[in-house]
């Protein structure tokens, strides 16, 4: 029998000291990350079960579809050719899981891929960590051969840093993704994500060192600029600087609360308009009439969904919460899914894929709001839990559907139904 080894401890030890095809072929990877004692001070810190109980059979991973050469010297043409064949290597991705800290871990995107996601980000990690701290690796970075198209975010504001972080994942993806987007005080501080808009040499030279070294492409996720030639000749520095695909948020970075702030689908079409390279949108897509409108209006290759996915990760299958049925209320057939039967399904992945309680804890909430609205003394004795267990989670559903609360979650059209959906769920 081969010897199994953990994913953690072959980007630790293989990935960086080998040739890339020296790595293909000798490259081992499990399902699971390493079980390494968790810290006894923060419960909800601690893995949600024993990795070892569900480590399968090590494979051999293939070369990344990206040529396994960097991209320079190369000219901006070749670079805009090379850019679309891997898109279309990857199936031409639409309906994207947005990165999303503590919230697009494996268990998650693997769920919304279930539900039709064609593509997921990994929540942003911190470059200098990830390279310093082996424990952070193996709980914040966990993936499966499944988990593809896949784009491993970081965020930075040193180039030779990321570039250490992301030749640790680069095997394992098909983007490294850098965030430039992050609006939280906490990118202020650490000088990150949208703050590094305020020094694009510097955002040059990140994108550049990836696109220089790496065997992935390179992608950014950015927000707008107030001023639109200024969003403009910001995309079209990525693209002269290297990157292969541009993410755009339409909301500036003082417009931090998506709920308030509508983004703006008009700059997104602007950027995809001054670009050659694959751009995808971000922003007010809640339900696939979103999706289509988005596509329709902006004429970009993707989108990407992030909130609205937390609480309905079947919306790309066309599932739809109650908020956005009531324009539509004839075509409308109560649906054959609630959210709590998603957040069971989340459930079982986290059994095979384990994962800090605390990104847990926050699907629980994201999923059953609607639950816990009608019933708060079931919320109030979840958050009563110092330690929470599968079991405790599995009883509290069914205590949930005892109490006779449904939560459907819809589908506009008849013909989804019948589709790849009814699948889905049987
Ligand atoms: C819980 C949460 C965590 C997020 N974490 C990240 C992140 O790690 N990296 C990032 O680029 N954006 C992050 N975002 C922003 C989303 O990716 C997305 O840009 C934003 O929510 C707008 O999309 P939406 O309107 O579909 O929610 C996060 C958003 C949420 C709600």
């Amino acid at each position: 029998m081969k010897p199994k080894f953990l994913l953690s401890r072959c980007i630790s030890s293989n990935s960086r000291s080998k040739s890339p095809m020296a790595q293909t072929q000798t490259r081992t990877r499990t399902l699971t990350i390493a079980p390494d004692p968790p810290p006894p001070q923060d419960l909800d810190d601690t893995l949600c079960s024993n990795p070892d109980l569900y480590q399968q059979e090590e494979e051999e991973q293939s070369c990344p579809s990206f040529p396994c050469t960097p991209s320079f010297p190369l000219s901006g043409e070749e670079r805009v050719e090379r850019a679309w064949a891997h898109w279309a290597k990857l199936g031409r991705p639409k309906l994207i899981v947005a990165p999303m800290v503590d919230n697009s871990e494996l268990p998650f995107r693997m769920l919304c891929r279930k539900y039709g996601a064609e593509g997921a980000y990994t929540p942003m990690l911190h470059s200098r960590i990830f390279t310093e701290n082996e424990k952070y690796r193996n709980e914040e970075f966990t993936t499966c051969k499944e988990d593809r198209p896949l784009f491993v975010q970081f965020c930075t504001n040193d180039p030779n840093t990321l570039l250490e972080a992301a030749q640790r994942v680069e095997p394992y993806c098909d983007y490294v993704d850098i965030n430039l987007g992050c609006p939280q005080r906490i990118a202020k501080r650490g000088y990150y994500g949208a703050f590094l808009m305020e020094n694009l040499p510097l955002v040059k030279s990140l994108v550049q060192k990836l696109a220089l070294n790496l065997h992935v492409p390179v992608s950014c996720k950015i927000r707008i600029f107030p001023n639109l030639e200024d969003t403009i000749n910001y995309a079209r520095m990525l693209e002269d600087a290297g990157c292969a695909l541009i993410a755009v948020h339409g909301r500036t970075r003082d417009e931090k609360d998506g709920k308030k702030f509508r983004a703006d689908w008009n700059a997104i079409k602007a950027v995809k308009n001054a670009v050659r390279i694959p751009v995808l949108a971000n922003g007010n897509v809640r339900h696939m009439d979103d999706v289509q409108n988005c596509l329709d209006e902006t004429g970009v290759d993707g989108v990407l969904s992030a909130e609205s996915l937390l609480e309905n990760p079947a919306l790309f299958a066309g599932f739809r919460t109650a908020e956005w049925v009531a324009d539509c209320e004839e075509s409308n057939k109560n649906g054959i899914l609630d959210q709590a039967d998603l957040l069971v399904e989340y459930l079982k992945l986290c059994e095979r894929y384990p994962v800090p309680w605390r990104m847990i804890r926050s699907h629980v909430h994201k999923m059953l709001k609607d639950f816990f609205r009608i019933h708060p003394h079931v919320r109030e004795d979840l958050n009563a839990q110092s330690k929470l267990t599968l079991e405790f989670l599995y009883n509290m559903v069914d205590r949930l559907r005892a109490l006779d609360v449904s939560v459907p979650l819809y589908l506009k059209d008849a013909h989804v139904a019948g589709g790849s959906v009814t699948g889905l769920v049987a």
